[in-house]
């Protein structure tokens, strides 16, 4: 008997690992969810990834809604997205877009640019939690204090940072046109606020007197000069890029340092065949997808932004079907800090 159910065991083993395999293989391919809660009913159920998009893009449709998404988002949100761009490509999309509502995927700050630039429209944010701890770096107390320690000097703030720090800067700045929006003010000296190394990076090319706000976004800082030196040694033949928001002296290591949507194109028009990254995860996404001749190597595992990771499917599902949580700001709050971000996106990018 035992001998019996051995030898059917054995016979039916390559058909069950077969079954398994395929199985795997559909989950993989269909990217299958398991649990996912109803955002009305709050009921459980199964979907398949591919049924939440396509429930998503019938819900932006009957909501008029556009969804954006930064270039740090999880893959699947890409892929979805109606735009996906940098903090400056975002904001101006949003400033003209026609749509009723943003579906914004990125993080706080973002969506408060994109309710400051658009107030008659609803910004969803689908994670609420999704902060940046760079923008909260700077305080608008804080940023008053400094203000009093250089009167008359105009304050540049970097658009990661809150509606109310916006709100008493005289201009904001992206990663993309920081050297430009710099070189417009005709003062000699400025505050640059609150990322210290695009600060830096600016100044090196600038022959304005910078002060610093001495703010870093953590995961950018978190990338160690070992780390590229060492892959550098690995792949000669390699160019390393790299955000601005890395610390100067990764910067220093760089062939070629500028924002996310700047790699975009650097790595499309360059002749090299392989790059090593020195910015968050997400943006490979997109530059594997435009250029498969290409190898694009992250520079460190640790180049994951949890805040930008945490937006999932389930998450934009759930909020186009409860049309929360929304993002608005106050109107004494959005008025001057409008004044500041119209002021950045009257000036072209670098
Ligand atoms: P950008 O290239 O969009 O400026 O990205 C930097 C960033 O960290 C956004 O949070
Ligand atoms: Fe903030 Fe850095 Fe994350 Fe961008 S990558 S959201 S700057 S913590």
């Amino acid at each position: 008997m035992c001998g019996d159910v051995l030898l059917y065991v054995a016979q039916t083993r390559p058909l069950i690992d077969a079954v398994r395999a395929k199985k795997d293989r559909f989950r993989m391919e269909t990217n299958y969810f398991a649990d996912l809660r109803d955002g009305v009913t709050g009921k459980r159920h199964i979907m398949y990834q591919q049924d939440i998009k396509n429930e998503i893009r019938d819900l932006l449709k009957k909501r008029n809604a556009v969804l954006l998404a930064h270039n740090y988002m999880r893959d699947e949100v890409q892929e979805i997205a109606d735009i996906t761009g940098d903090s400056l490509a975002l904001s101006i999309e949003a400033a003209k877009t026609k749509a009723d509502v943003i579906v914004f995927c990125g993080v706080h700050f973002m969506a408060e640019s994109a309710s400051i630039l658009s107030p008659d429209k609803t910004v969803l944010l689908p994670r609420l939690d999704a902060g940046c701890p760079m923008a909260d770096m700077v305080t608008a107390e804080g940023l008053l204090e400094m203000k009093a320690r250089f009167p008359g000097v105009p304050v540049v703030t970097y658009v990661n940072s809150t509606a109310a720090v916006k709100a008493l800067s005289d201009i904001c700045c992206t990663s993309a046109n920081a050297g430009r929006v710099v070189e417009s003010l005709p003062e000699k000296e400025i505050l640059f606020v609150p990322d210290r190394n695009l600060g830096r990076f600016i100044a090196k090319t600038s022959s304005k007197t910078f002060h610093y706000w001495d703010g870093f976004c953590p995961t950018h800082e978190r990338l160690r000069p070992e780390e590229v030196i060492r892959l550098k040694e690995e792949y000669p033949d390699a160019l390393f890029i790299c955000h601005p928001e890395c610390n100067p002296a990764i910067s220093a290591l760089a062939d070629h340092a500028c924002s996310t949507s700047g790699m975009y194109d650097y790595c499309r028009t360059s002749p090299a065949k392989r790059f090593i990254i020195g910015t968050e995860a997400g943006i490979l996404y997109r530059l594997k997808k435009e250029n498969p001749d290409k190898e694009f190597i992250l520079a460190s595992p640790a180049l994951i932004c949890p805040n930008m990771k945490l937006i999932s499917l389930e998450d934009i599902l759930a909020s186009l079907q409860t049309m929360t949580p929304e993002v608005r700001v106050v109107e004494d709050i959005r008025i001057p800090a409008k004044h500041a971000l119209d002021r950045m996106l009257a000036v072209p990018r670098d």
